[in-house]
C-alpha cells in the first residue's frame, strides 16, 4: 500500500512517499481502509524527535494519529463493527511506527467509533484527537456550567475551534482569541473574538470588566502569566499546551464514551469541524508546512487518501 513515511527524525523534508506491505490484522483489531488523515502539531513534534524520551520510534515510521475510514475486515474477536462501517479513530499507540498517514491501518476497535452521518470524510477525520482535547477540558476539568463565561486562547485552532463550540452547547459564553482573519469565523460559532497579543487583557476585560470564569489555554507561548488578569476571584484554568502553577494540563485521552459525546454533537447540528485545507496523501510535507508556519484558516488540515 502507499503510505508516507519518514526514517529519521526531522522537519516535513524527511517525509517520502513509499510502498509498505499492507498491515496486518490482529484479534480484537479492525483492518481500515483510509479516506482521510487529520494533522496534528503532535505529528511534528513526534517527527522532530521531541517525544524521542518517552516513546521509541520503530523507523521507518508512519505518521498520524487521526482516522477517518471505511472497514474492510475485522479480526476474531470484533463484534461491533462489520465490513462497510464508516469509522473514525484516535489511533494513538505508546510506540510511532503504524500511523494514519496510509491507504489502510489496522486499529484496536477500542479506538474507533462511528463516523457522524453528517460529516465528510476530512471532517470526520479532524474530530478525534482535537475534538477528545476539547472536550475532556471543557467538559471534564474546567467543568463549565450555563450562565458562566470562558476565554478560550487559540479559538480559532483545531482544539479551540471544537472548545468553543462544546462551550456553547454547556451554556457558556464565549471569549475567543485569534488572527484578525479569523474573527468572521469566530462570530460565526457565537465567539467573541479578541485578538491575540499586547491588548488582548485591555479587550477582554472591557468585555467582561469583572474577568472570567475559565480560562483554556490552547497555545502556550506564556500566555497563561495573563491569567491573574483575566479571571475573576475563584476562576478555573487548564492548558493543552504548558504548563504552570494551579493550572491542569490536559492531554487528550481516547475514550469511546466521549468520543461518541462527539459523534452525537455533529449530528445534532451543535459541533462543526471546519476543515482549513485539504491535500492529497503524497503532498502530506507540505501539508505539515502549512501547520507549521501558521496563517491557516480556522480548523484543520487533512489529508486526503483513496
Ligand atoms: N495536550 C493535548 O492533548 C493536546 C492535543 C492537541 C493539541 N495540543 C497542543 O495545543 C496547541 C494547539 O493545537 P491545535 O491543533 O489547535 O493547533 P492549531 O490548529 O495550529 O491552532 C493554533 C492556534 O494558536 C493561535 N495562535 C497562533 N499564533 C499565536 C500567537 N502568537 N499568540 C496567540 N495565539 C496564536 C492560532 O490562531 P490563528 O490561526 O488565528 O493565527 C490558532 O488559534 C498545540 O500546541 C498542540 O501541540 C495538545
Amino acid at each position: 500500500m502507499k503510505s508516507i513515511i519518514y526514517r529519521r527524525y526531522g522537519g516535513p523534508e524527511v517525509l517520502e512517499l513509499a510502498d509498505v506491505p499492507d498491515p496486518k490484522l490482529a484479534q480484537n483489531s479492525v483492518l481500515i481502509r483510509v479516506k482521510a488523515a487529520a494533522l496534528n502539531p503532535a505529528d511534528l513534534a513526534l517527527q522532530a524527535g521531541l517525544g524521542a524520551s518517552i516513546m521509541d520510534a520503530w523507523f521507518p515510521v508512519i505518521p498520524g494519529w487521526d482516522v477517518a475510514g471505511i472497514v474492510e475486515r475485522v479480526g476474531a474477536g470484533v463484534t461491533e463493527f462489520t465490513a462497510g462501517d464508516e469509522v473514525i479513530g484516535f489511533v494513538r499507540e505508546e510506540i510511532l511506527h503504524h500511523g494514519t498517514y496510509a491507504e489502510r491501518i489496522s486499529v484496536p476497535s477500542s479506538m474507533l467509533v462511528r463516523k457522524p452521518r453528517n460529516a465528510t470524510w476530512a471532517q470526520g477525520s479532524g474530530l478525534p484527537l482535537a475534538g477528545l482535547t476539547a472536550y475532556q477540558a471543557i467538559v471534564h476539568t474546567l467543568k463549565l456550567t450555563r450562565g458562566e463565561t470562558v476565554l478560550i486562547h487559540g479559538s480559532s485552532g483545531g482544539v479551540g475551534s471544537l472548545a468553543a463550540q462544546i462551550s456553547v452547547t454547556c451554556g457558556a459564553r464565549v471569549i475567543g482569541s485569534g488572527s484578525a482573519s479569523s474573527h468572521n469565523y469566530l462570530r460565526s460559532i457565537a465567539v467573541e473574538p479578541v485578538l491575540y497579543g499586547d491588548h488582548l487583557v485591555r479587550d477582554v476585560r472591557a468585555i467582561i470588566p469583572e474577568g472570567v470564569d475559565a480560562i483554556l489555554d490552547c497555545v502556550g507561548r506564556g500566555v497563561l502569566a495573563l491569567n491573574p488578569q483575566l479571571g475573576r476571584a475563584g476562576y478555573r484554568s487548564c492548558s493543552i499546551a504548558d504548563s504552570a502553577a494551579g493550572v491542569t494540563t490536559v492531554f487528550a485521552r481516547m475514550n469511546q464514551a466521549d468520543l461518541l459525546r462527539l459523534v452525537e454533537l455533529v449530528e445534532a447540528g451543535s459541533l462543526t469541524v471546519a476543515v482549513a485545507a485539504t491535500y492529497p496523501l503524497e503532498d502530506a510535507a507540505r501539508a505539515q508546512l502549512a501547520l507549521r508556519d501558521g496563517g491557516k484558516k480556522p480548523g484543520k488540515i487533512v489529508l486526503e487518501v483513496g
